[in-house]
């Protein structure tokens, strides 16, 4: 009887710690964040109103869901230790913010980090992971990013277990967004702790450039495409690799833009959205809003892309989707535009992670332009093409 009683105990042990949500976050997480726009000027009048732009504008339509506050909404902790928002910022409170977000059909996430205090110096969430769990848990948040600043003295897979732990055990489903910048390689142990992880330091509006803060540095779009080629493997449904958030509408041209958006979708990377939802131009809404891009991104097969060739920095980009279709992207890193040629049969695509080949010697494809949304003929042709300086001709091939 003692030994039944005991392992009834486990179990139920087993249940409250020990894992994270399943069957969350199965395709790459949709949203928009507030950092890249806002950094710490959030408050809950903005964080209401990108909800309405959200929901109305055709971002909601198009899969995006969570609306989620960065960096320094925090006040201080209260007599018992549990945290409270900035009173002057957020004079309603998270809950009364949630329950807006919500009202919308929309979730609502927030940020937190590993150590005592935010990147931002606001206080954080050592030492009250289940404290900070059941309150986000009573606020009604969907999602939680979780920072790494002045973390040196833990060990990332530790402290990250630790905050899933308490997530899991305040019962709420949350999806948890760990950014620890690749530091620790969480793409080796990460798949059970997290449901995305950051893979490098902090993206800037730039194509290609790496700039210098002294003790740190942003990486513009190529620079942090470049460290995804070695990772593909580790991600897949509810774990994924996270190149950070997107600069879409944040003064990169529009050619940038929709090639920044596009490689973030062959990545099967998280879409959230950095820009201000409320006034953005309508090329930034058509390149964030375009749903057949979109559906590269969600595909339930959840495999990311990979490189299949590369000359004078022309890339082709290879993406296995559902139902033996493919999507395919080719990349000009130059400013001056290049001519493409691509002759179907002569390509050997072998995917040996997804155990996947084109075959195009003995099958055919249509052939779709994603950004023109214009059927563009069949993989029995040559493909000649011009592809415009940093920018993308991207196309999916359905088995015909
Ligand atoms: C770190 C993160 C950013 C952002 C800031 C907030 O730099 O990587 O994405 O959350 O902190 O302070």
């Amino acid at each position: 009887m003692k030994r039944i009683l005991f392992i009834l105990a486990c179990a139920a042990c087993v249940s409250a710690h020990g894992q994270k949500f399943e069957q969350l976050d199965l395709t790459p997480q949709m949203g928009w964040n507030s950092w890249h726009k806002f950094q710490c000027d959030v408050n809950e009048e903005l964080i209401r109103e990108i909800a309405d732009a959200m929901a109305t504008n055709g971002m909601k339509d198009a899969g995006y869901q969570y609306v989620n506050i960065d960096d320094c909404w925090q006040g201080q902790r209260d007599a018992q230790g549990f945290i409270q928002p900035d009173p002057k910022r957020f004079p309603s409170g998270m809950k009364a913010l949630a329950d807006y977000v919500h009202s919308k059909g929309l979730k609502f996430g927030i940020y937190s980090d590993a150590g005592a205090k935010t990147c931002g110096g606001k206080p954080a969430s050592r030492g009250h992971e289940y404290q900070d769990a059941l309150t986000y848990a009573q606020w009604g948040v969907d999602y939680l990013k979780y920072d790494w600043c002045g973390c040196e003295d833990l060990k990332a897979q530790g402290a990250y277990t630790t905050m899933r732990d308490a997530l899991h055990a305040a019962g709420r489903p949350v999806v948890f967004s760990m950014c620890e910048w690749g530091d620790n390689k969480p793409w080796l142990w990460a798949k059970d702790v997290g449901n995305s992880w950051r893979t490098t330091t902090d993206i800037t509006p730039c194509f290609d450039c790496n700039v210098d803060h002294k003790t740190w540095h942003q990486w513009g779009v190529l620079q942090i495409l470049d460290a995804q080629k070695p990772l593909r493997e580790y991600a897949g449904p509810g774990h994924w690799n996270d190149p950070d958030m997107l600069e879409v509408g944040n003064g990169m041209t529009v050619s940038e833009d929709r090639a920044h958006f596009s490689m973030w979708c062959m990545l099967a990377a998280p879409l959230i959205s950095g820009n201000d939802l409320r006034s953005m131009s309508k090329e930034t809404l058509e390149i964030l809003a375009n749903k057949e891009v979109i559906a590269v991104n969600q595909d339930a097969l959840g495999v990311e892309a990979f490189e299949h060739s590369g000359k004078d920095g022309v890339e082709v980009w290879f993406k296995p989707l559902s139902n033996d279709s493919w999507a395919m992207c080719v990349l000009n890193r130059n400013i001056e535009a290049k001519q493409i040629s691509i002759d179907w049969k002569n390509e050997k695509v072998t995917d040996n992670f997804s155990k996947r080949d084109t075959h195009f010697d003995t099958a055919t494809y249509s052939l779709r332009n994603l950004w023109l949304k214009a059927d563009a003929g069949d993989t029995g042709k040559i493909l000649n093409a011009e592809v415009p300086g940093h920018d993308v001709l991207m196309f999916r091939l359905d088995k015909i």
